[in-house]
């Protein structure tokens, strides 16, 4: 790895420039932390093989930062850094280190082979952390930031410092820490809220006030956690208020109840473009693929009614909604499922289904009905629904179609 000659900040512009993404005002820049902050919740363990895979489809997805572990925290964290970093060389590689020596130097080591490593170095400085956590005075802990961040620039041009539980720390505390690890040589800050205690509006006064205080060189980063189910409304909030990176998740996943969900930052500023008018890189027909793919390396995938990448999220089952899909799309949806990587939306037939959806499915499924046989299967149809809790399969609509119109089935070349 090249050990860093110049400080200040300005040599990021270039940097961005000549990786051919301008930094205009407007660039939101994607740290994913899936391999990092996602993989070290319960239920998401990945091996480093399985890392590699999915830090494969990261880079396809188009994330700007991709943040592969914790090296100091196992070997196989530390192998899952090596490996991504020989592999990748398109995305920025980040590793994660306490602001402290062992970490840093075992950090630097697992990004050796990185093309474009950054070095993300971390403590906690709100007050209830200092006193119970690290037992540590503000002067200690500043002390500390500073030391790490000096340490790091010796080793790697890119160095991003978080501020643990920000949100809980004084502003005026957390101003002072900001400035001096900017003076020490980070490009970017990053002022995570831990524990998911912020609103929009606080997140935003607060992260407007570092942006102001930081000046236009350094990116501020936000990293929210979902406690209060509100972490994507304060990474848009913070975007609003100047914060130019976002932390995030594919799925959401993350400690407790999980990070700011990738999908949904990204999919808000895409759909909602003239009241978050900001880009990022990704590839947004890639957010479903990434989904799956992470639903198969670890242990669960997202709730069915999961915003963007959930199985329900284009499925309709409500009549009225069905009638109103079928005669034009955009009348109950938002987005094109295809536009995020979804084949196409789905009408569950159900209790609550109408005429024109089993219509249509019969017809899929090779049946042209008289509105007589129609309302005959309706009505079978209805009294099966009702006992059902999941829908009306195919071959359940099938078997009373052969019951209504045993010889009126027309092959699907007819
Ligand atoms: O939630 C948090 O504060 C973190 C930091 C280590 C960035 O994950
Ligand atoms: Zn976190």
């Amino acid at each position: 790895m090249r050990v860093c000659a110049s400080g200040g900040a300005t040599g990021r512009r270039e940097a961005y420039a000549k990786r051919g993404r301008p930094m205009t005002n407007h660039r939101v820049y994607i740290f994913d932390t899936t391999l990092r902050d996602g993989e070290q919740s319960p239920g998401c363990s990945m091996t480093v093989e399985e890392k590699l895979r999915m830090a494969r489809k990261l880079v396809e997805l188009g994330v700007d930062i991709l943040e592969a572990g914790f090296p100091i925290a196992s070997d196989g964290d530390f192998e899952a850094v090596a490996a991504i970093s020989r592999e990748v060389s398109s995305v920025t590689v980040a590793a994660l280190a306490r602001a402290c020596a062992l970490d840093i130097e075992r950090a630097v080591r697992a990004l050796d082979k990185a093309r474009k490593p950054r070095l993300h170095t971390f403590i906690a400085t709100s007050d209830i952390h200092l006193k119970f956590k690290l037992k540590k005075t503000r002067e200690q802990v500043l002390e500390e930031a500073v030391k790490a961040v000096e340490l790091a620039r010796r080793y790697v041009d890119d160095v991003e410092f978080s501020a643990e539980d920000a949100t809980r720390t004084d502003p005026d505390y957390l101003e002072v820490v900001s400035r001096a690890v900017v003076a020490a040589g980070a490009r970017t800050v990053n002022l995570p809220d831990t524990v998911g205690y912020s609103t929009p509006d606080e997140y935003g006064a607060l992260i407007g006030r570092m942006v102001k205080a930081l000046g236009p060189e350094v990116v501020v980063s936000v990293h929210c956690h979902n406690d209060l189910g509100l972490a994507t409304a304060n990474s848009l909030a913070a975007v609003q208020a100047g914060a130019r990176q976002i932390e995030c998740t594919v799925n959401g996943i993350g400690e407790r109840a999980g990070n700011c969900a990738l999908e949904e930052v990204v999919m808000a500023m895409k759909v909602r473009r003239d009241r978050l008018p900001y880009e990022t890189g990704i590839v947004t027909e890639q957010l479903y693929p990434a989904s799956q793919l992470l639903s198969e390396l670890i242990t669960f995938g997202p709730q069915p009614n999961k915003a963007i990448v959930g199985r329900n999220a284009f499925a309709h089952e409500a009549g009225i909604h069905q009638d109103g899909v079928l005669k034009e799309r955009t009348t109950y949806e938002i987005m094109d499922p295809r536009s995020v990587g979804v084949p196409e939306s789905r009408l569950v037939l159900g209790k609550h289904s109408g005429r024109h959806a089993l219509r249509d499915r019969c017809e899929h499924l090779g049946y042209s009905l008289t509105r007589e046989e129609l309302d005959e299967v309706y009505r079978r149809f209805t009294a099966l629904a009702d006992r059902r809790k999941k829908g009306v399969s195919d071959e359940e609509i099938l078997q009373l179609l052969q019951e209504v119109v045993p010889r009126r089935a027309i092959a699907a070349d007819d």
